[in-house]
């Protein structure tokens, strides 16, 4: 286990390189194994949920080929097995897209259920009654294994999600790409991501009409011959959690290769918060200038085009060093805030109530020894840390590592105190 060593109260400043989108990856990459020829992804952000699911690919049969650091070649032409027993499946979420991906491509697909960040209970429910109305005829949940069948080709249904989900809009998708006839997906979910997978899926061949809006119309293909370049978009929530660092640590940090549109509604929060925030073309700087003030404001979790729930932690973060008193609303996650306690470890004053938190801000806090509760959770450390007074040692980083690449060399380019220690 390894673990980080920070020093906080340094000033971050200069520019930061987003990497390609973790999130968008695991549905595109999924998405090039409903597919019926090779593929090409570029800009694939190499960090160890990505490299996990490569890894079941490899197991799977598939040819899989780095090209570059940030470019893999997939041929799914060759997958020999139908079932994703192996122990890796149950290591990450995105695992849940072979589900999709197998069953419009083979009519069958067996795996263990996906594992992921806990945030209370995270249900598949939705995804299962897509792949249902789809005709997956049989389909059995037992000792944490799915098994799902469809023995004819599966075919188009109108299908409408009763919760706005992001995994069971891509998984019923990957699906239904392959469908016979027409597919409707009613109240998808809108995420940057969703449009990734979807303009993935038409540059090989699928026909995916409407992603990014509530409505998304796939009109299945018996073949879809693949055999092109693709790049992932950049990653929201990192460059988001690079954008909240400048005002945490009195900072002026220049977030590049970002599309400011995914950025929207924490720009608009850091607005009102006091900071300087300037859009360019694919960078957003953002600053807090030496006399002024970041004041504490509300933030409402919702689906896209709402405050990003994966940013709430990192957002709670900020409040604690904004003046007054903030709230955090997480309307996504039933249970989201169990790396608060964490933060009260190091000074934080915070109070919370299901799913409000009320964060009294502007006290220093103090360095301390405190775990990875969770992906965007570790994060939020490593941002308290920078901010805090004195020494943090961040433990069981692996699970940053899961979602951000090159995090140390990042930081440290901006001006940061942190070395990676072995425990
Ligand atoms: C994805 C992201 C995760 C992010 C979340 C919300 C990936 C790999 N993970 O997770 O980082 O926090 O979107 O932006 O992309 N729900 C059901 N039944 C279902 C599925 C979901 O009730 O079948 C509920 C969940 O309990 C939750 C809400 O829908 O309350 C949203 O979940 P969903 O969008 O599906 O999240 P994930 O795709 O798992």
């Amino acid at each position: 286990m390894s673990r980080y060593r920070i020093n906080g109260g340094r000033r971050l400043s200069g520019r930061v390189t987003i990497s390609g989108s973790k999130n968008a990856a695991l549905g595109v990459l999924a998405a090039a194994m409903a597919v019926d020829g090779p593929s090409v992804i570029e800009n694939v952000p190499r960090v160890s949920d990505i490299d996990i699911l490569l890894d079941i690919f490899a197991l799977l049969g598939a040819k899989v080929e780095w090209q570059s650091h940030d470019t893999v070649r997939i041929d799914p032409t060759t997958v020999s097995n139908h079932e994703a027993m192996m122990e890796e499946v149950h290591q990450l979420r995105g695992s849940y897209y072979l589900l999709g991906a197998f069953l419009g491509r083979f009519g069958r697909v067996r795996q263990l259920l996906p594992g992921g960040c806990d945030f209370g209970s995270r249900p598949i429910d939705l995804h299962l009654k897509g792949f249902a109305a789809l005709g997956a005829s049989e389909q059995q949940i037992s000792d944490g294994v799915i098994d799902l069948q469809c023995p004819q080709r599966l075919k188009g249904a109108s299908i409408f999600l009763n919760v706005v989900s992001v995994g069971a809009t891509i998984n019923i998708m990957l699906a239904a790409v392959h469908a016979e006839g027409v597919t409707v997906i009613d109240n998808a979910a809108k995420e940057p991501h969703i449009v990734d997978v979807a303009n993935f899926l038409n540059a090989m061949g699928a026909e995916v009409r409407g992603a990014g809006t509530d409505v998304i119309k796939i009109t299945g293909r018996p073949v879809l011959p693949a055999n092109k370049t693709y790049a992932i978009i950049p990653d929201q929530i990192e460059a988001g959690t690079f954008m909240m660092m400048a005002p945490l640590t009195r900072g002026d940090i220049t977030v590049e290769n970002l599309i400011p549109t995914h950025m929207e509604p924490l720009s608009n929060k850091l607005i009102d918060m006091g900071c300087l925030v300037e859009e360019g073309d694919d960078s957003i700087r953002v600053a807090l200038m030496e006399h002024d003030k970041l004041t504490a404001t509300t933030f409402r979790t919702m689906p896209y085009p709402g405050y990003p729930t994966d940013l709430q932690p990192q957002t709670v973060a900020l409040l604690c060093a904004a003046e007054g008193s903030g709230r955090v609303i997480e309307n996504v996650w039933e249970n989201r805030f169990q790396y608060i306690d964490d933060l009260k470890l190091m000074g934080a004053n915070i109070m919370t109530s299901g799913r409000l938190a009320i964060i009294q801000g502007g006290l220093r806090l103090q360095g301390a020894k405190v775990p990875c509760r969770d992906l965007r959770a570790g994060a939020a450390m490593v941002m308290a840390a920078l901010a805090a007074e004195g020494e943090t040692i961040v433990e069981g980083i692996e699970t940053i590592q899961r979602g951000y690449e090159n995090f140390v060399p990042k930081l440290r380019g901006l001006g940061a105190e942190i070395e990676e220690i072995e425990a």
